[in-house]
């Protein structure tokens, strides 16, 4: 049995992953600012702060396998908030690599296939192309990223970077500034308009929050060793598309187009084929995973 830890545990993505992680037979602890409200099941809950040096290193104390999902940037705010990302997020994260080295452990890191590659001729976007992030989200990413492979060259560790696309699903919250079907189902349902940034052609790779986690926890349990790997359905879809489907459950849904946005590279999906050969896996389709998300949000 294997002591694993995910950092960040109360988070859109990281508390599905808890949930299917609580499913198999390691022992799986949560970290997060707060204890929640909803506790999942024989979940070991921790509490405190990731930026926090004495908190971090006995929290990671002891775990084999430790997930990192805590950024305090996202796309949306990563212009005005830099300075916090690259002086704390990422020393932090230099921080966490060094503790686990000396532990021993693996580590799989959040990293964003939407944002890291920037604008690319070519698409589905292959983890060998040179990325070139047009925000500084991104570039936190990256720069995170090529901290860690230095440390798998240098210090033979066994840290996994992936890169996810646009994940969906029970738990986001679009109003943290990501997660455009999140948007267009909750504001639908609510009676309100949808926000459109362009005239909706924006392209996207989006990507049902349970293949997202049933791929990660897989990943922790891989003896393999690899250090980059797309998460993603390996189709684009624009916002038109979206909408239409959308509207295929809510037919009355409004839309309101605002000016297009800086920091929306018009295009971006993810080459799937190293996920796939590595983790052969059905992926939910895009309608199949809207209308699961939809019967959700209906029910609450
Ligand atoms: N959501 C996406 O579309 C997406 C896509 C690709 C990659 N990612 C990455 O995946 C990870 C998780 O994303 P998410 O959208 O689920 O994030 P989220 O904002 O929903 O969750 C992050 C969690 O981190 C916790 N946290 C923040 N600061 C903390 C601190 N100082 N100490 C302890 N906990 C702290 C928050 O309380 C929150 O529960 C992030 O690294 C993100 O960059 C997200």
């Amino acid at each position: 049995m294997k002591k694993v830890l995910v950092l960040g545990g109360n988070g859109f993505i990281c508390r599905n992953l808890v949930k299917t992680l609580v499913q198999g037979e390691d022992e799986v602890y949560s970290f997060d600012l707060h204890i929640p409200e909803k506790k999942i099941p024989k979940v070991h809950y921790l509490e405190g702060d990731f930026f926090d040096d004495y908190v971090l290193k006995n929290v990671v104390q002891g775990m084999d396998i430790v997930y990192h999902g805590i950024c305090t940037l996202n796309p949306g705010n990563s212009n005005d908030k830099y300075m916090q990302g690259y002086t704390r997020d990422l020393v932090q994260t230099v921080k966490l690599c060094d503790l686990l080295r000396e532990n021993n452990a693996r580590m799989i890191f959040l990293s964003s296939g939407g944002t890291v590659y920037g604008k690319q001729p070519e698409m589905p976007i292959k983890e060998t192309v040179l990325p070139r992030p047009i925000n500084h989200y991104g570039n936190l990413k990256l720069c995170s990223e090529n901290m860690i492979r230095v440390f798998n060259v240098q210090n033979d560790t066994d840290f996994r970077i992936v890169r996810i696309s646009n994940p969906y699903g029970p738990g986001q919250d679009y109003q943290k500034g990501v997660g455009f079907i999140d948007a267009a189902l909750k504001r639908g349902l609510a009676g309100e308009k949808v926000q459109v940034y362009g005239d909706g052609s924006v392209v996207r790779d989006y990507i049902y929050i349970e293949d997202v986690c049933n791929v990660l926890a897989h990943m922790g349990m891989d003896p393999g060793k690899h250090d980059i790997i797309n998460l993603g359905s390996g189709r684009g879809a624009s916002m038109q598309e979206i909408l239409s489907i959308v509207k295929g459950f809510i037919p009355n849904l409004q839309v309101e187009y605002l000016p297009g946005r800086s920091v929306d590279v018009p295009e971006i999906y993810l080459d799937n084929h190293r996920l796939m050969k590595l983790y052969p896996s059905k992926l939910t389709t895009l309608e199949d995973g809207i209308k699961k998300y939809y019967e959700y949000l209906k029910e609450l």
